[in-house]
């Protein structure tokens, strides 16, 4: 854990701002300051005196407040924090960051700021799916904004899907992520991680026996140097690690589409156990035996993420790192597959069902880069992630 930092926390306008209260209680147990912010909108959720109380100081809330400006400006305010988070980050204030308006408080201590912003985006599903928010969160992120969320699950809205606020033992560990300076502090990085599931019908699907542990292990390591972490997970059997973007999908083409939306990014790992074929037709109801007669399955193929991203033009990753499973040949094999696919890297590994490597807790690795091909020995998925990790930075450096 990094030392007592000096947070500045902006409580922004929804119902999430219940969970900035315990936010505040956790970052301070854990050593923090908190000055809080609370915007218009968030009073209307939680109230100054909890907020303060908590924060064991006073709550701003007004831009004009004589007594304010007098005790400390608005621009020194924004500088005299380590980090500034916003939890819960509203729609609205995302679309003011974006633009740079300046009309209340909080979205003038955003603006005036020199300091590392991270964003817990929390609003409706539509609202966060809509392209004007997407358009903001990219233009954010090309600013260096920093992200954690939002998650998945029911809203108190009554919906459900991505735009849920992150819980705070993510948001606590993303801002301990964030202070914690390392060799990939300020770092964008993209990971995939896990299998696809690709559907047959409502009930049935095809899947592979990736348990997303190495991607996950990478993810942390990565986590833990300072890099700001986006992963793009299918249905994985092992938990995301904590403090880092989860974007949870099933299909590759759904994997496609929540990498390309995640770009422009430092560098990209592609660990991720991706279907080759989905079945050409979903059927909409679950298929039934029929007398005998055998189901006839067609297969298409899927998109190649890999091979999608190391072949942009614009807005490629300067590191791009391919993973290949192979049974034979694993060398020869993984070398063809790094021209085929145009990545910077490849980590090669024999997934023989002798090995135990696929779902299990080990991995024996070859990495094959322009320079050559180099073999580690076999080690825990934990230890290889912090030796690739460690590759990685010296190659952004
Ligand atoms: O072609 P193959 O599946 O062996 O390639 C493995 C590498 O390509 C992995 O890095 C995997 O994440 C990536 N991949 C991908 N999209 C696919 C298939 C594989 O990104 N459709």
């Amino acid at each position: 854990m990094p030392g007592a930092s000096r947070i500045l926390l902006i409580i922004g306008g929804g119902i999430a701002a219940y969970k900035a209260l315990d936010l505040i209680r956790r970052l301070r147990e854990r050593g923090h300051s908190v000055t809080p912010v609370l915007t218009r909108a968030g009073a209307e959720f939680v109230t100054p005196l909890s907020v303060s109380a908590l924060a064991g100081r006073k709550v701003y809330s007004d831009l004009f407040d004589l007594t304010d400006e007098a005790e400390m400006g608005h621009i020194e305010l924004s500088r005299s924090a380590d980090v500034i988070v916003v939890a819960p980050a509203t729609a609205d204030l995302i679309a003011k960051m974006a633009q740079g308006h300046a009309d209340d408080l909080a979205s003038t201590l955003l603006l005036a700021t020199d300091t590392p912003v991270l964003l817990a985006p929390a609003m409706n599903v539509r609202m966060w799916q809509h392209a004007a928010t997407q358009r903001n969160i990219a233009t954010l992120r090309g600013d260096g904004i920093g992200f954690v969320g939002p998650n998945e699950g029911d809203m108190a809205c009554g919906e459900h899907g991505p735009g849920r606020m992150a819980e705070v033992p993510q948001i606590v560990a993303a801002v301990e992520a964030g202070l914690a300076d390392g060799p990939l502090t300020g770092r964008r990085i993209l990971v995939t991680s896990g299998p696809t599931h690709e559907p047959i019908d409502p009930v049935r699907y095809l899947a592979n026996r990736s348990s997303g542990a190495q991607g996950t292990a990478i993810a942390r390591a990565l986590a833990a140097l300072g890099a700001e972490v986006v992963f793009v997970t299918g249905p994985a059997t092992v938990p995301p690690p904590e403090g880092v973007e989860v974007i949870r999908v099933e299909t590759a083409r759904e994997m496609l589409a929540a990498v390309e939306r995640a770009l422009p990014a430092d560098a990209a790992i592609f660990a991720a156990a991706v279907a080759d074929w989905r079945v050409a037709r979903e059927s909409d109801r679950k298929m039934k035996k029929t007398g005998g007669a055998l189901p006839h399955l067609e297969f298409a193929e899927n998109p190649d993420i890999l091979a999608t991203v190391s072949a942009l033009a614009e807005g490629r990753p300067r590191l791009v790192v391919g993973f290949a499973a192979e049974t034979d040949d694993v060398v020869a094999n993984a070398t063809a597959k790094r021209a085929r696919k145009g990545c910077d890297w490849i980590v090669a590994n024999d997934v023989s069902a002798a090995t135990g490597i696929m779902g299990g807790a080990e991995n024996a690795v070859t990495i094959i880069t322009a320079e050559g091909t180099e073999a580690w020995p076999r080690m825990g998925k934990a230890e290889v992630a912090a030796r690739l990790v460690e590759r990685i930075a010296q190659a952004l450096a």
